[in-house]
Protein backbone atom coordinates (compact mmCIF):
# COMPACT_ATOMS: atom_id res chain seq x y z
CA UNK A 1 0.00 0.00 0.00
CA UNK A 2 1.06 3.52 -0.75
CA UNK A 3 0.22 6.27 0.44
CA UNK A 4 1.06 10.06 -0.50
CA UNK A 5 0.77 12.92 1.91
CA UNK A 6 -0.20 16.11 0.44
CA UNK A 7 0.09 19.56 2.78
CA UNK A 8 -0.79 22.98 1.52
CA UNK A 9 -0.18 26.45 2.07
CA UNK A 10 1.77 27.88 4.94
CA UNK A 11 1.89 24.30 7.24
CA UNK A 12 5.56 24.66 6.37
CA UNK A 13 5.36 27.51 8.99
CA UNK A 14 4.25 24.64 11.93
CA UNK A 15 6.22 25.85 15.12
CA UNK A 16 5.96 28.93 13.95
CA UNK A 17 2.90 29.79 13.00
CA UNK A 18 0.01 30.68 15.29
CA UNK A 19 1.13 28.27 18.29
CA UNK A 20 -2.16 29.16 19.86
CA UNK A 21 -3.98 27.20 17.33
CA UNK A 22 -1.89 24.96 15.50
CA UNK A 23 0.59 23.61 18.25
CA UNK A 24 4.49 23.84 18.66
CA UNK A 25 5.07 20.67 17.00
CA UNK A 26 6.69 20.67 13.15
CA UNK A 27 6.14 19.55 9.78
CA UNK A 28 8.90 17.32 9.81
CA UNK A 29 8.19 16.22 13.36
CA UNK A 30 4.40 15.31 11.91
CA UNK A 31 6.20 13.38 9.08
CA UNK A 32 8.96 11.82 10.90
CA UNK A 33 5.73 10.05 13.10
CA UNK A 34 4.08 9.09 9.99
CA UNK A 35 7.30 7.21 8.61
CA UNK A 36 7.72 5.56 11.75
CA UNK A 37 3.84 4.40 11.76
CA UNK A 38 4.41 3.13 8.16
CA UNK A 39 7.33 1.41 8.20
CA UNK A 40 5.68 -0.47 11.26
CA UNK A 41 2.59 -1.22 8.74
CA UNK A 42 4.29 -2.28 5.63
CA UNK A 43 3.09 1.30 3.86
CA UNK A 44 4.57 2.85 1.61
CA UNK A 45 4.73 6.48 1.99
CA UNK A 46 5.95 9.90 0.74
CA UNK A 47 5.23 13.63 1.27
CA UNK A 48 4.76 16.84 -0.18
CA UNK A 49 4.12 20.58 0.75
CA UNK A 50 4.06 23.13 -1.23
CA UNK A 51 2.52 27.13 -1.29
CA UNK A 52 1.04 26.67 -4.71
CA UNK A 53 -2.31 25.40 -5.88
CA UNK A 54 -1.10 24.39 -9.00
CA UNK A 55 1.25 22.29 -7.71
CA UNK A 56 -1.14 20.70 -5.35
CA UNK A 57 -3.14 19.70 -8.14
CA UNK A 58 -0.27 18.50 -10.44
CA UNK A 59 1.06 16.40 -7.38
CA UNK A 60 -2.81 14.75 -7.02
CA UNK A 61 -2.74 13.92 -10.43
CA UNK A 62 0.77 12.16 -10.56
CA UNK A 63 -0.61 9.98 -8.28
CA UNK A 64 -3.03 8.12 -10.25
CA UNK A 65 -1.80 5.10 -11.00
CA UNK A 66 0.82 5.40 -8.13
CA UNK A 67 -0.93 5.85 -4.75
CA UNK A 68 -3.58 4.02 -3.13
CA UNK A 69 -4.85 6.48 -0.73
CA UNK A 70 -4.15 10.19 -0.67
CA UNK A 71 -4.02 12.47 3.01
CA UNK A 72 -4.53 15.91 2.76
CA UNK A 73 -4.39 19.01 4.61
CA UNK A 74 -4.85 21.71 1.44
CA UNK A 75 -5.19 24.19 4.60
CA UNK A 76 -6.34 27.50 3.26
CA UNK A 77 -6.99 26.09 -0.32
CA UNK A 78 -9.77 24.27 1.35
CA UNK A 79 -11.85 26.41 1.77
CA UNK A 80 -11.71 27.88 -2.00
CA UNK A 81 -10.54 25.64 -4.25
CA UNK A 82 -12.84 23.97 -6.74
CA UNK A 83 -9.42 22.68 -8.45
CA UNK A 84 -8.19 20.54 -5.86
CA UNK A 85 -11.49 19.47 -4.89
CA UNK A 86 -11.69 18.22 -8.93
CA UNK A 87 -8.34 16.94 -8.84
CA UNK A 88 -9.24 14.61 -6.42
CA UNK A 89 -12.71 13.23 -7.97
CA UNK A 90 -10.60 12.97 -11.03
CA UNK A 91 -7.93 10.17 -9.46
CA UNK A 92 -10.65 8.87 -7.80
CA UNK A 93 -7.90 7.78 -4.86
CA UNK A 94 -9.68 7.21 -1.85
CA UNK A 95 -9.08 10.72 0.22
CA UNK A 96 -8.84 11.52 3.28
CA UNK A 97 -8.71 15.49 4.78
CA UNK A 98 -7.23 16.43 7.95
CA UNK A 99 -7.21 19.65 9.83
CA UNK A 100 -5.42 20.36 13.00
CA UNK A 101 -7.58 23.16 13.97
CA UNK A 102 -10.92 22.26 14.36
CA UNK A 103 -12.60 25.05 11.80
CA UNK A 104 -15.74 24.29 12.31
CA UNK A 105 -14.93 26.76 15.74
CA UNK A 106 -13.09 29.13 13.59
CA UNK A 107 -13.76 31.58 11.54
CA UNK A 108 -17.56 31.36 9.35
CA UNK A 109 -14.92 31.53 5.98
CA UNK A 110 -12.96 28.29 7.24
CA UNK A 111 -16.43 26.48 8.11
CA UNK A 112 -17.32 25.44 4.92
CA UNK A 113 -14.97 22.78 3.00
CA UNK A 114 -14.92 22.63 -0.67
CA UNK A 115 -12.79 19.06 -0.37
CA UNK A 116 -15.15 17.53 2.00
CA UNK A 117 -17.61 16.19 -0.49
CA UNK A 118 -14.99 13.91 -2.57
CA UNK A 119 -12.38 12.91 0.47
CA UNK A 120 -13.76 9.71 2.08
CA UNK A 121 -13.35 10.89 5.32
CA UNK A 122 -12.29 14.56 6.85
CA UNK A 123 -10.11 13.94 10.60
CA UNK A 124 -10.55 17.73 11.89
CA UNK A 125 -9.55 19.31 15.62
CA UNK A 126 -7.16 16.62 16.77
CA UNK A 127 -3.86 18.77 16.40
CA UNK A 128 -0.97 16.78 14.53
CA UNK A 129 -2.40 13.65 15.84
CA UNK A 130 -4.96 13.81 13.59
CA UNK A 131 -2.19 12.35 11.25
CA UNK A 132 -2.10 9.47 13.07
CA UNK A 133 -5.63 9.22 12.98
CA UNK A 134 -5.92 9.55 9.18
CA UNK A 135 -3.10 6.53 8.95
CA UNK A 136 -5.42 4.48 10.77
CA UNK A 137 -8.27 5.47 8.86
CA UNK A 138 -6.30 4.99 5.27
CA UNK A 139 -4.88 1.29 6.88
CA UNK A 140 -9.02 0.45 7.57
CA UNK A 141 -10.28 1.92 4.12
CA UNK A 142 -7.39 -0.44 2.21
CA UNK A 143 -8.42 -3.48 4.36
CA UNK A 144 -11.82 -3.10 3.91
CA UNK A 145 -11.30 -2.61 0.01
CA UNK A 146 -9.12 -5.47 -0.08
CA UNK A 147 -11.59 -7.54 1.28
CA UNK A 148 -14.25 -6.56 -1.04
CA UNK A 149 -11.87 -7.49 -4.03
CA UNK A 150 -11.13 -11.01 -2.63
CA UNK A 151 -14.53 -11.78 -2.21
CA UNK A 152 -15.78 -10.88 -5.98
CA UNK A 153 -12.36 -12.68 -6.96
CA UNK A 154 -13.67 -16.04 -4.79
CA UNK A 155 -17.40 -15.32 -6.53
CA UNK A 156 -16.01 -15.12 -10.38
CA UNK A 157 -14.43 -18.40 -9.33
C1 LIG B 1 -5.95 24.25 8.52
C2 LIG B 1 -7.17 25.15 8.67
C3 LIG B 1 -7.24 26.17 7.55
O1 LIG B 1 -8.38 27.01 7.71
C4 LIG B 1 -6.01 27.05 7.57
O2 LIG B 1 -6.03 27.95 6.48
C5 LIG B 1 -4.73 26.27 7.59
C6 LIG B 1 -4.67 25.06 8.41
C7 LIG B 1 -5.79 23.27 9.70
O3 LIG B 1 -5.03 22.32 9.53
O4 LIG B 1 -6.37 23.47 10.76
O5 LIG B 1 -3.73 26.69 7.03
O6 LIG B 1 -6.11 23.46 7.35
Amino acid sequence: MKISVIQGPNLNMLGVREQNIYGPMKLEQIHAQMKDFASQNNIEIEFFQSNLEGEIVDKIQECYGEANGIIINPAAYTHTSIAIRDAIAAVAIPTIEVHISNIHRREEFRQKSMIAPVCASSIIGFGPFGYHLSMLGMAQIFNEMQAVKAQQEQKAK
